[in-house]
């Protein structure tokens, strides 16, 4: 897929009460820019479930669905971190290896790498994806998986040719 449309959910609590400014997204948007991505839609929500849920949906569906969510922020430990459970709410199909790729990659840069329990999923059509909330944790989870980003789409979206042929 050359080009594909994204939507960014930034979850702080702080960030949402316009006390962090969020230098996340913009990392985000570099790396997905640079493999065709066109950006739809961006929203920060606090580490409130239903929120989160709320933001996530308004993405998957009717004349603003795009082809890609990516969550940022709200994986870890934290009482107040919920993301994944929100995410597993919606979710219908799961993609073990996205999350496994991104905390085996992550591994070589923190030890605290095995503490964001993101997940990634498919509901309907669009791709749904956590990722851990500082810029540098975004960046080196994202930059694991993003070469298989446009395969992924084209495959969510029904595309019936043969794969191997792309590498
Ligand atoms: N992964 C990478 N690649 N780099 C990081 O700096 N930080 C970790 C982890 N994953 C980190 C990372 C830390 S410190 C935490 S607490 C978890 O992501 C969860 O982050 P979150 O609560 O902001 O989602």
């Amino acid at each position: 897929m050359n080009s594909f449309t994204y939507a960014i959910v930034v979850v702080s609590d702080r960030g949402s009460r316009g006390e962090r400014e969020d230098r996340s997204a913009p990392v985000i948007r570099d790396l997905l820019d640079g493999i065709g991505g066109k950006i739809a839609g961006y929203k920060v929500v606090p580490d409130e479930l239903e929120e989160i849920r709320e933001a996530i949906l308004q993405w998957t569906e009717g004349s603003r669905r795009v082809d890609l969510v990516l969550t940022c922020g709200g994986t870890g430990l934290h009482p107040r971190d919920v993301t994944p459970e929100a995410t597993r709410g919606i979710i219908q199909r799961e993609i073990p290896g996205i999350p496994e790729a991104m905390r085996a990659a992550s591994l070589s840069k923190t030890p605290h790498a095995v503490l964001s329990r993101g997940i990634a999923g498919v509901r309907d059509t669009t791709l749904i994806i956590n990722l851990p909330g500082s810029p540098k944790a975004a960046k080196e989870n994202l930059e694991a998986i993003l070469l298989a980003i446009p395969h992924a789409l084209e495959k969510i979206q029904g595309d019936p040719s043969e794969c191997g042929s792309q590498g």
